[in-house]
């Protein structure tokens, strides 16, 4: 364990962009806890114009793109939970690894009492870990993938009877709106997984300040962020043998068929995963295997065959240049647990 004292140091290439002074132009976005949970863009429900709209934007677009958040039905959500089993995707074993041997000291530095508020909360699993260690009054599980999310939020419920569990569905990448009627008192976002890395540095520190605001002055944030590490391994993690990522990959085609109502063939498509060093991160993406035309409804695009749909990205952090993230975002002290690899870091830190 260390303990990062606020500073300010220099900064590392790729994150620069989104590291400039104190006040750089990212707008926070308002957090309004006075209204109702909110009905979000859960994908089992009608797709939002917004969204509609941003598919087609990302398919028509000179390099075509799939938000990752598209990965996430009911199918893809089942997909990632097997993927957290794989042999090769050592982030969940490493997280979980370090959330077990620190346990003490993280439930000392978490006061009990607590609202926690998770995000991308998935099966609940790790929330469920967590709310046993420090025992809050009110848990808040939110998730883009409504079905999935209101299925683990039931079983959370069986197993923590005395929690109060309840589910938000939403979009991160919007302003989260709380249920008005929440318990008082402090509130500690948990963020695991490391999904952090999903988001490019401007929107992933946008989120963090979105985060403290949700917290507010003695709240604070539990996240999980993994290493830049040796680039076979981390390729590996999104290569696995079984083909599972594969899978998870394109199931976001049968997804986009569904809301758009496009006519993808995933026979025409391929995972491709690499780690792209100079900008730290791991990049999935579809690349076409033939000349491929696809349409939905007003429109339609043609794929050459090598033509690829960038689907995720996974950025790999330094502990150091994360510290710098959660600075200027502006959480004024954090610590940061890591295993004896150095391949995976928890970071408690405190507005
Ligand atoms: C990589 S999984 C992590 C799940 C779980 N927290 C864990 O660590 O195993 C990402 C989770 O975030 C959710 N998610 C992805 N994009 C989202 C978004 N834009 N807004 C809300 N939830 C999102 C997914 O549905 C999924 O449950």
């Amino acid at each position: 364990m260390r303990q990062v004292e606020r500073h300010r140091t220099q900064r590392v290439g790729w994150l620069r962009p989104a590291l400039p002074d104190a006040h750089d132009g990212v707008s926070d976005a308002q957090i309004n806890p006075g209204l109702p949970a909110s009905a979000g863009s859960g994908w089992s429900g009608e797709l939002s114009a917004g969204d509609r709209s941003e598919i087609i934007a990302g398919l028509v677009g000179f390099d075509a793109t799939i938000s990752p958040k598209f990965f996430y039905d009911h199918a893809g959500s089942t997909l990632f939970e097997r993927i957290t089993r794989l042999p090769e995707y050592y982030p969940t074993r490493t997280e979980r690894a370090i959330m077990q041997r620190h346990r003490r000291e993280i439930s000392l530095r978490i006061s009990a009492g607590k609202t926690v508020i998770e995000l991308g909360a998935g099966n609940c699993e790790k929330g469920k870990a967590l709310c046993a260690l420090i025992r809050p009054k009110c848990f808040i599980a939110v998730d883009i993938s409504q079905d999935f999310l209101h299925r683990a939020v039931a079983g959370l419920q069986q197993a923590l009877p005395k929690l109060e569990v309840r589910p938000v569905v939403a979009d991160l990448m919007e302003d989260i709106v709380l249920p008005g009627d929440l318990p008082g008192g402090k509130r500690l976002v948990y963020y695991p997984g490391s999904s952090i890395g999903n988001f490019d540095p401007e929107p992933a520190l946008a989120l963090l300040r979105r985060v403290c605001r949700l917290v507010g002055e003695g709240g604070s944030l539990l996240i999980g962020v993994d290493l830049i590490k040796d680039q076979a391994v981390l390729e590996a993690a999104y290569n696995d043998a079984e083909g599972v990522t594969a899978e998870f990959n394109l199931n976001a085609l049968a997804h986009l068929n569904r809301l758009i109502g496009s006519d993808f063939d995933r026979r025409d498509w391929q995972h491709v995963a690499f780690f792209n060093r100079q900008r730290s991160r791991i990049e999935m993406h579809l690349q076409a295997s033939v000349n491929t035309r696809v349409c939905w409804p007003d429109g339609e695009r043609h794929f050459r065959r090598g033509e690829r749909i960038h689907t995720e990205n996974s950025y790999k952090y330094d502990v150091d240049d994360f510290a710098r993230v959660l600075d200027s975002a502006g959480f004024k002290q954090h610590v940061f647990w890591t295993d004896p690899r150095r391949w995976f870091a928890v970071f408690y830190a405190q507005v």
